[in-house]
């Protein structure tokens, strides 16, 4: 199975995959050559998707998930893939529309807010649910400095909350790969009453069910290998690694160009 994000934040789409089918053997791929993407205009990120979908399966893999929140929103109407597909946006929307009471708060990149397929897919499902999409651009740097239990982040996040909080969310969508490591922060800002949803833990379950379905054989207790590559060297993707996966890391460094000019020519 190949997962690929713009960088190491969906690896607690891995990390929550391994614990639910540790057997399954991953090929991870971090673009950290072009993070982030959450900035980035659907074009530019629906580009750089194909290009990471084509690399992976040139590595033969069976099934992607589109771990970025961002590329999930921008991207995934775009592909046309011989294998399944999974992406971030869907599962997450459906785990809050399972529990919300009425109102929906999301927390996401910019570009994931803008594409508002936060709340299309959540009126897909329940067209009644008040939704409210808040972009937080200053996380995932704080995330990628590692300041995951600081009073800076809490206070950058009490100032993106506070409107969702006085607005009376019930429910708040963890948008972004890096939010599910600010799900502490996340809840001292939000108190015990709002319900947090890991669009990183929704998407390996809906995986893990999909798999079990199609009766793929991914059933031992352990031994599934990880393959971790990155598009750029980058110290602070092996420290987070480390953290997320909670063990030692190799990185491979890949380069994904040379299959862009014919996709590139496609898109256009
Ligand atoms: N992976 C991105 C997402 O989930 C966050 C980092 C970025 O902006 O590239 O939206």
């Amino acid at each position: 199975m190949g997962v690929f994000d713009s960088g190491v934040g969906g690896l607690t789409v891995v990390a929550s995959l391994r614990s639910r089918l540790p057997a399954l053997d991953l090929v991870y791929l971090g673009d950290t050559a072009r993070l982030p993407y959450g900035t980035k205009s659907a074009a530019t990120v629906a580009r750089y998707t194909h290009r990471n979908i084509s690399f992976l399966l040139d590595r033969g893999v069976d099934g992607i998930v589109v771990a970025c929140n961002s590329a999930s929103a921008m991207a995934l109407d775009t592909l046309a893939v011989s294998v399944p597909v999974w992406g971030v946006i869907e599962p997450g929307a459906a785990a809050a529309a399972a529990c919300s009471v009425s109102r929906v708060g999301v927390i996401a990149t910019e570009a994931t807010v803008r594409s508002q397929a936060y709340p299309r897919a959540l009126h897909r499902l329940r067209p009644e649910l008040d939704v409210r999409a808040q972009p937080c651009p200053l996380l995932v740097p704080l995330v990628e400095e590692g300041w995951l239990d600081d009073e800076v982040t809490d206070r950058v996040l009490r100032r993106y909350l506070e409107p969702l909080l006085l607005w009376g969310m019930d429910t708040l969508v963890l948008g972004c790969t890096h939010y599910p490591l600010l799900e502490p922060a996340v809840r001292r800002v939000v108190g015990p009453a709002v319900t947090l949803v890991d669009s990183a833990a929704a998407v390996s379950a809906r995986v893990a069910e999909d798999l079990a379905t199609s009766g793929a054989e991914v059933t031992g207790s352990a031994g599934g290998r990880l393959e971790l590559l990155v598009t750029d060297d980058s110290p602070a993707f092996a420290r987070l690694a480390e953290r997320i996966l909670d063990e030692s890391v190799r990185l491979h460094w890949v380069d994904t160009v040379p299959a862009t000019a014919a996709l590139m020519e496609s898109l256009s």
